[in-house]
């Protein structure tokens, strides 16, 4: 049904009365403001502003009014129509600014809340290192062995050609168990090294025998930069058939160029360990040194003592072997620049995490 054709109706030209036009008006502006949101205003817009809205309907009725009157009717209801665009303008542009305003209220991201993710920690680096060296002895076929750390005097120092007289025993300051009544020694000490289980092994194994042993040793030294009553070694031990000094030579140089980088050698020096014969003592050189390439005292190392292999029940006749003992806190050091020890022991993360890669 259109108007246009429709005859004269006094009814719907009552519409174009400025009284109704201003109700149109007041009733569309009313309806706007109750709007909540951008969507409800839409949906307002039809009825106020849509073909059968009041002021579409009064457009129409000009066409049915005299000549004389159209202009005058005509101009009042382009200006109902203009107000409540405007107004409809208007409430748009409130509603969808504090639509934006809400989006920032409610979806506000609080940086300063706490999170619930802990950091994580790291593994220690000497974890880390004792880790990579036994992996590298695995990978030349030898097995990972480990010993208690509170062991017998026997194993720590009688089997291993150090009796009760002897002077090494007072070079190494021990720390002995007490007996449970504190009277007399228990026999037991922390061990002072690693090589405790060069003889454990050889009592619970016949040979051939590969092992690297890391682990943890005591002894009473006075903390500081460079020592701490508890430190780490790594003990390797081969006895097999025609094992000679030039197998230890090059395991000890093979093991320096995987701990220094491939310019790394080693250096011997004389000296007497009572459980092998001969004895060496041995340096690294190390190209990349905090203080420039230099040499590094790095263990202990030589021939199973044919008295030790005896002590353990192996035929010096048959079998020789080599033995060798490093200090894995030392290495730490040097190959990261730490100068003192003890920041092995306080057990920083921060410390953990800038070394234990890697290591
Ligand atoms: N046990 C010796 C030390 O702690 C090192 C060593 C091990 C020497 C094996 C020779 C053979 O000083």
């Amino acid at each position: 049904m259109t108007y246009r054709n429709d005859p004269y109706d006094p009814k719907q030209v009552a519409l174009l009365d400025p009284a109704a036009l201003a109700e149109a008006v007041a009733d569309a502006t009313k309806a706007f403001t109750a709007a909540a949101d951008p969507d409800a205003l839409t949906a307002l817009r039809p009825a106020h502003l849509g073909d059968r809205s009041p002021v579409s309907l009064a457009r129409r009725e000009i066409g049915a009014l005299p000549p004389a009157a159209k202009s005058d009717a005509g101009k009042r209801v382009n200006e109902a129509r203009r107000a409540i665009e405007t107004a409809y303008a208007d409430r748009a542009e409130v509603l969808e600014r504090e639509q934006a305003e809400r989006v920032l209220v409610e979806e506000r991201v609080d940086v300063t809340l706490p999170f619930n993710r802990r950091p994580r920690g790291a593994r220690h680096p000497l974890s880390v290192l004792m880790e990579s060296i036994s992996d590298l002895f695995v990978g030349m076929g030898y097995e990972v062995a480990e010993g208690p750390e509170v062991d017998l005097e026997w194993v720590n120092f009688d089997a291993l050609n150090i009796p009760a007289d002897h002077p090494a025993r007072g070079l190494m300051d021990t720390f002995h168990i007490a007996s449970a009544d504190g009277s007399a020694g228990s026999g037991l000490v922390l061990r002072t090294h690693t090589s405790t289980v060069q003889t454990r092994t050889m009592l619970s194994r016949k040979p051939p025998i590969y092992v690297i042993v890391p682990g943890r040793v005591y002894r009473t030294d006075e903390i500081d930069a460079t020592h701490s009553p508890v430190f780490h070694q790594a003990e390797g031990l081969v006895v097999d058939k025609g094992i000679t000094m030039a197998h230890l030579r090059g395991t000890l140089d093979h093991f320096a160029r995987a701990m220094f980088g491939p310019e790394a050698k080693t250096r011997w020096r004389p000296h007497y360990f009572p459980f092998t014969e001969p004895s060496a003592e041995f340096d690294v050189w190390f190209p990349e040194h905090r203080d420039g390439p230099q040499w590094v005292e790095w263990g202990g190392c030589g021939m199973v003592n044919p008295r030790v292999l005896r002590a353990c029940g192996v035929d010096p006749e048959v079998y020789s072997g080599f033995a060798f003992g490093m200090g894995i806190d030392r290495t730490l050091m040097v190959r990261h620049g730490v100068s003192d020890i003890r920041h092995l022991f306080e057990g920083d993360v921060r410390f953990s995490r800038a070394l234990s890669t890697g290591a």
